[in-house]
């Protein structure tokens, strides 16, 4: 599936949410030898440009498989939550963004901080790519049947509390979750709502 919503200027490719592909792949891994991470938690810049250069095809299986198991950073390994990722597109690579859910319920086992997380390059930050990209993965959240969904930010995140704000998120509270450090998060939480009107186009 691909999201095609455009990001205003005519005479550019429109910004898009596709999924990790072959094709992209060098854009992908050229963001990743600037040092840029897609997972804010780890830095994984390192062992992804490994696998990609290893394997680019198992690569991005790696990316786009459901089940399996992830290793949390105190070394835990649980099984993977069903997610849908994407990355941002707008004619050359901007940034990843996915979402991840449990079957059945708005609920997140204790060890995952927020149904959806994201990062844009630097060389793409502060053009609205990150609100638009929450607004239109809002819609799969929907569709995978969510009513509501959590994000967490770090308090001194000010862009990123102003992305999710910006797509109606609402400080519910504070917390510390040891596995990730000693560190305060915020948690919003995003009522979904009808995320049908003005909804992206599938291909
Ligand atoms: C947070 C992040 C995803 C924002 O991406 P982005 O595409 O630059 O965000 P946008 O262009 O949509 O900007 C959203 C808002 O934040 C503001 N903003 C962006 N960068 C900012 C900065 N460094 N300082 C202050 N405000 C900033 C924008 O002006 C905009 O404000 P507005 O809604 O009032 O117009 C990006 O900075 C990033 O990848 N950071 C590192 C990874 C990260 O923190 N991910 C989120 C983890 S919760």
């Amino acid at each position: 599936m691909t999201h095609d919503r455009s990001s205003g200027a005519d005479d550019k490719p429109p910004f898009t949410l596709v999924p990790p592909s072959l094709e992209r792949l060098p854009a992908y891994a050229a963001a990743l030898e600037t040092g840029w991470s897609p997972n804010n938690v780890r830095d994984v810049s390192a062992e992804q440009l490994t696998a990609i250069r290893e394997d680019p095809a198992a690569f991005i299986a790696s990316l786009i498989q459901q089940g399996g198991t992830i290793t949390l950073p105190d070394g835990a390994v649980v099984p993977k939550l069903p997610f849908r990722t994407y990355w941002m597109w707008d004619g050359e690579f901007c940034g990843h963004i996915g979402l991840r859910w449990q079957a059945g319920t708005d609920a997140l086992p204790g060890h995952v901080l927020g149904h959806i997380g994201y990062a844009v390059v630097p060389a793409k930050r502060r053009r609205g790519y990150a609100t638009l990209a929450l607004r239109q993965i809002l819609i799969d959240a929907r569709e995978v049947g969510l009513s509501r969904v959590e994000i967490t930010c770090d308090p001194d995140n000010v862009a990123s509390r102003r992305v999710i704000e910006s797509n109606g998120g609402r400080l519910v509270d504070q917390f510390v979750n040891e596995r990730y450090g000693p560190g305060v998060h915020l948690r919003f939480v995003i009522e979904l709502g009808d995320r049908r009107i003005g909804s992206t186009q599938r291909t």
